[in-house]
């Protein structure tokens, strides 16, 4: 059996909306020789990402998806304004990343009898539970990052190649905690792609969200330092939150504000006084957003002395590797990882 592959999301050439970046002025618009700074840095950002991918489309280190997301989270228009054969290649190499990690292991094989070399499937790709696979080997985080990924770039998530994939994330949610899908981190990404699709995500998921590991402490991780608090799991438990808060709230699920408050809370209070920062450059990335998501007075955690301190932390665009740029790129241009939710909106019917 053939599998055709079409082109799904075609219609993300068109660049998109631009409007909801001429509003941004980091701490507030208050100072400007930080937002001057910033504007150069973020652009170099950009541009060291891009020139970091490779001839067949993905990026290092096992990134495609995370880049994608970052420079799209970061301006909706970046893809868009790349010349039409790398569009192509970028979209279509996230999408063959995705289909192959779908596949049912070991399906392919070299049809030798055929002397052709033609690749063949031994039964049809999806057909166990088509549509609706239950599981994902590699984790509901990553199945995530492709999720949000997509989205990003305007393809559609309920009919990717014949799979639903909002739809397999409600099956890989309910299996949580299993081997690679086991932290706070992971389930709070799995979260923000269905909250960002607006989709329906089920009461129990949600208040596990709540729940987190030790439901006496909202704070706590296991895989954090010795006071158990991580700030990089906080940060995406609060964007989580903050993007899933009307559905939770709807749903009743219980003291889901004062958990988020405490957490929020737990952020500050990891705060380093001297220099504004919050752990190393990824983490501060991820819990400014976080405090961004959440609309906290950028006054209260002294954003004009973290951005600066942040924006030390890079050589021409690069912020410590390519992970760490990819995280830490959607707040300089006022963005986070729950932000798709409002931007979807925009893409071209
Ligand atoms: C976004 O990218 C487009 C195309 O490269 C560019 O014209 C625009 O200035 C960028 N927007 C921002 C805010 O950098
Ligand atoms: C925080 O948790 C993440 C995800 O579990 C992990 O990758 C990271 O190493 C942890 N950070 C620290 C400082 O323990
Ligand atoms: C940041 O702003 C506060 C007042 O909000 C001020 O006290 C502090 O000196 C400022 N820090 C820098 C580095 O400008
Ligand atoms: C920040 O710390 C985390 C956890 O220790 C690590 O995974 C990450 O690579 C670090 N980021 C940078 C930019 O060093
Ligand atoms: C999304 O838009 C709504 C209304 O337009 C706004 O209230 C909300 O704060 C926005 N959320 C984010 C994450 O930007």
């Amino acid at each position: 059996m053939h599998l055709t592959i079409v082109t799904t999301c075609i219609l993300l050439m068109i660049p998109l909306s631009e409007a909801g970046y001429r509003g941004c002025q980091i701490c507030g618009g208050q100072y400007p020789e930080i937002n001057a700074e910033l504007s150069q840095i973020r652009e170099a950002a950009v541009q060291w990402l891009t020139v970091q991918q490779n001839g067949d489309g993905s990026w290092p280190t096992v990134n495609t998806q995370n880049v994608i997301l970052g420079l799209q989270l970061a301006n909706r228009s970046w893809l868009a304004s790349q010349e039409l054969n790398e569009r192509l290649l970028t979209k279509s190499r996230l999408e063959f990343e995705l289909v192959r990690q779908l596949l049912p292991a070991r399906r392919e094989v070299c049809d030798e009898n055929s002397g052709r070399g033609r690749v063949r499937f031994s039964r049809s790709p999806f057909k166990s539970s088509f549509g609706c696979p239950a599981t994902f080997e590699r984790g509901a985080g990553i199945l995530a990052q492709y999720m949000l990924s997509l989205q990003s770039i305007c393809c559609p998530i309920d009919d990717f190649y014949g799979v639903n994939l909002g739809c397999t994330m409600t099956n890989v949610l309910r299996n949580f905690p299993e081997e690679n899908f086991n932290n706070f981190f992971q389930y709070s990404l799995a979260i923000l792609s269905m909250c960002s699709l607006r989709a329906d995500i089920f009461w129990k998921a949600l208040w596990k969200l709540a729940e987190g590991s030790d439901k006496s402490d909202p704070c706590y991780s296991p895989s954090g330092d010795d006071s158990g608090r991580n700030i990089s799991v906080l940060s995406v438990q609060v964007m989580a939150m903050v993007c899933a808060r009307d559905q939770a709230i709807n749903k009743n699920v219980p003291n889901w504000d004062s958990i988020l408050s405490a957490r929020i809370q737990c952020i500050l209070d990891t705060q380093n006084d001297d220099d504004g920062s919050f752990g190393n450059s990824t983490s501060t990335a991820l819990a400014i957003q976080a405090l961004t998501a959440a609309s906290i007075d950028p006054t209260i955690w002294s954003c004009n002395e973290t951005v600066p301190w942040l924006l030390k932390q890079q050589t021409n665009g690069d912020f410590g590797g390519i992970d760490a740029t990819a995280q830490i790129l959607p707040f300089l241009y006022c963005s986070n990882f729950g932000s798709l939710r409002n931007t979807t909106i925009d893409c071209p019917e």
